[in-house]
């Protein structure tokens, strides 16, 4: 980055973030974090994140590689790792940060791990009972399967020998089959051939009309962005930039700055 670009997207953070800082005094948001701060032992990861999300929007959190992604969504579900030293995370004025994951789950807030851990073991309708068995129920299953016709195809089947695509489907109608309102997606898009991550899109959409929020890691940032209404990036674990998924696309320094594309 150039010194004069440096100096302007700075100045446009430190705007950006007293906006955030007087947007979010925290329970009157949808959702909100303020200053998180989480660790892997003596690894300082997720440094001082604040932001806010309005119900229903859906939020791209992009970087490079490495950049505290993962850790950040895992920080919001309340994992035991990173642990999470300092900060406030608010869900419709319930605070998660004094929560342990399971807590966080009955809030409301639902982590789809990049790995989509389906379970071995269980058909396809095993997985998504499964998941029906804490908390109240979200979606019945002939909406799931509105949703992944292939799902339906494929109920009886082991969850495991499904294809990648498919796995992704399942563990998105698994997080579904339970009334959430956080929706957290970690690289949903990752392995999968374009026409069936167009499947997966199209079903994110249909999640956003009903009104779930949802904050989408992506490595694909150009599909990521195509979907969301807000976009984060972060680099080496801090906010680097807050704004309309819309400015992201159009600013080139930005996405070469940050984002190698
Ligand atoms: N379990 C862990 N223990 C120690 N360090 C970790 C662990 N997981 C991730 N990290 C480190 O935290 C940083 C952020 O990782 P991560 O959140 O996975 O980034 P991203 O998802 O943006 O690629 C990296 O430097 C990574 O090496
Ligand atoms: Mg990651």
């Amino acid at each position: 980055m150039n010194t004069q670009n440096t100096g302007i997207v700075a100045e446009a953070h430190a705007v950006e973030n007293q906006l955030a800082t007087k947007e979010s005094s925290g329970a009157e948001s949808y959702f909100s974090v303020k200053n998180l701060n989480a660790y892997y032992g003596d690894s300082y990861i997720v440094q001082d994140i604040s932001f806010d999300i309005a119900e229903g929007q859906i939020v791209a959190l992009l970087g490079r590689n490495g950049a505290g992604k993962s850790s950040t969504l895992r920080a919001i579900a309340r994992a035991d790792e990173p642990e999470l030293r300092s900060g406030e995370i608010y869900l419709c004025g319930t605070t998660l940060h004094d929560k342990k994951d399971f807590e966080a789950a009955l809030a409301g807030v639902q982590l789809v791990p990049e790995d989509r851990r389906i379970i071995p073991g269980l058909s396809v309708e095993e997985n998504l009972d499964l998941a029906r068995i804490d908390g109240e129920p979200g979606w019945d299953y002939e909406r799931i399967y509105d949703l992944f016709p292939r799902l339906k195809e494929r109920r009886k089947q082991e969850g495991i020998t499904l294809s990648g695509g498919e796995q992704q489907m399942l563990a998105i109608g698994r997080a579904l089959a339970r009334d959430i309102k956080l929706l957290l997606l970690d690289e949903p898009y990752e392995g999968l051939a374009p026409v069936v991550r167009h499947d997966i899109e199209r079903a994110l959409l249909e999640v956003k009309n009903d009104g779930i929020t949802t904050i989408l890691v992506e490595q694909n940032a150009v599909a990521a962005l195509k979907l969301a209404d807000r976009a984060l990036i972060l680099d080496t674990g801090e906010i680097a930039f807050r704004g309309s998924a819309q400015e992201v696309l159009d600013n080139e320094q930005l996405r070469h700055d940050y984002l190698a594309i």
